[in-house]
């Protein structure tokens, strides 16, 4: 099977290089990826969102199915795009229709979702810049901390939590004002909920599903978790509190009706689901959905993941999962992000990295990286993932910490207490 994996990230490199170890891959394409996927794939020169480009390119290469890693591209509508083209539809596409990438695209559309289907989550109302005076009123109703969240895609930047009435006033004002264009033209205000977070996915052909490997996330770039938001500065699998009694809870009230919702609505939906999930007095509730795989869990899920990943995609296309096997490794898996001095603020790119060869316990993800001349250089905020397997948390997470001293380059940081919050 000839494959083209649209997307350049860390999350890209990791699930190229699960593609590679299969028996039923002949080719593996990446569009464009980076100096990691390069490795265990072709590069192509295209943009994720070059719908006409990835056309000519598949139809030349004669390309058996497509698989998209970022969200971008699916909210634009390439699943339909493929589908409505008389030489493409019969390419699968790997990734939600349009209509079932609004799950993240639209976190209103998300929310009435859950609500419709019965999902646990924060209670909510959702209000435009016409009803600004009832949104005020409704956050005299709640609790502080106030959570506010632009409707649309923000690259990550579009959710706010407030300490105070008088705070999060202003910001509704602002949200609803144009702060996020029209990304914010509407806002969800909903309940603040507190708990630890984890990361759950699965992989669904529309009618049957299977659960990957959870994970946990590490997204703020102080130790401690202090600071800024970042994409990602570590991930944990397995997640300790998600034990099979808890992971039961998720499939009964979350997954199944997730599954199940998209059907009854006649959504199509051939691709990965994201959970954003809290763990709140033990009952996990739903923060986010998204339609893709996350990063950087995904540098940490995909080497717990024993089975042929080409094979469950195939499965997806031919919605025959549930004749499909999905095992798990047993052993632990982690990941710890290299990233730019200066990250998530202004930071420069293109300077040398070496020591790659040094490490010979992880596995090397990139993701902010470029070659220049014949020279592996930095090329973006998160620089590379340092993902190792361990006997247990502690055992993969010396290992990466290890990997992530060898590695050098001007500026390098990294968070040294991923995992350690975790029993
Ligand atoms: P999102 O962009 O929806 O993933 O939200 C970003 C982060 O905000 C989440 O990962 C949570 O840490 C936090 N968050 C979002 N919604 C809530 C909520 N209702 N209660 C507590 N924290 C939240
Ligand atoms: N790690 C969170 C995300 O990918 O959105």
């Amino acid at each position: 099977m000839k494959i083209l994996l649209l997307g350049s990230g860390g999350r890209e490199h990791a699930i190229a290089w699960k593609l590679a170890q299969s028996q039923k891959l002949e080719k593996l394409y990446i569009a464009p990826g980076n100096a990691g996927t390069s490795e265990v794939g072709e590069n192509v020169p295209l943009k994720a969102d070059d719908f006409e480009g990835i056309r000519q390119f598949v139809l030349e290469k004669g390309v058996d199915m497509v698989v998209v890693g970022p969200e971008d591209p699916l909210v634009k509508g390439i699943y339909d795009y493929f589908k409505a083209d008389a030489q493409l539809k019969n390419i699968p596409v790997i990734g939600p229709s349009k209509q079932g990438a609004v799950l993240e695209g639209s976190k209103d559309f998300a929310k009435g979702f859950m609500q419709r289907h019965n999902i646990p989550t924060a209670a909510y109302q959702t209000f435009d810049g016409e009803h600004l005076q009832e949104g005020l009123a409704f956050l005299e109703t709640l609790q502080p901390p106030y959570v506010l969240k632009a409707d649309g895609l923000c690259a990550g930047k579009g959710v706010l939590i407030l300490p105070t009435l008088d705070e999060a006033r202003k910001e509704l004002k602002e949200m609803l004002g144009g702060m996020f264009g029209s990304a914010s033209s509407r806002v969800v205000i909903e309940e603040f909920m507190s708990g630890i977070e984890c990361s759950v996915f699965v992989l669904t052909d529309g009618k049957n599903y299977k659960i990957l490997p959870e994970a946990k996330d590490y997204k703020r770039i102080g130790e401690g978790d202090t600071g800024l938001n970042t994409g990602g500065m570590g991930s944990v699998s397995p997640v300790p509190f998600a034990t099979k009694e808890w992971m039961q809870k998720v499939e009964g009230r979350i997954i199944r009706p997730t599954v199940q919702g998209l059907a009854a609505e006649g959504i199509e939906y051939r691709g990965f689901i994201f959970f954003g999930l809290i763990n709140v007095d033990g009952d996990p509730k739903v923060i986010e959905y998204n339609v893709r795989m996350g990063d950087p869990e995904t540098e940490s899920v995909m080497l717990r993941i024993k089975s042929d990943l080409v094979d469950l995609f195939e499965g997806v296309a031919t919605q025959t999962l549930d004749r499909r096997t999905i095992e798990f490794d047993s052993r632990s898996a982690v990941c710890v992000m290299l990233v730019s001095g200066g990250y998530p603020g202004s930071y420069a790119k293109g300077f040398p990295m070496t020591g790659f060869s040094d490490v010979r316990d992880s596995i090397l993800f990139h993701a902010g990286t470029t070659m220049k001349d014949g020279q592996v250089v930095t090329n973006g905020g998160r620089v590379l993932a340092v993902s190792s397997y361990g006997e247990n948390k502690e055992d993969a997470l010396r290992k990466s910490f290890e990997g992530a001293k060898k590695i050098q380059f001007e500026g390098k940081y990294f968070r040294s207490d991923i995992g350690k919050d975790l029993a």
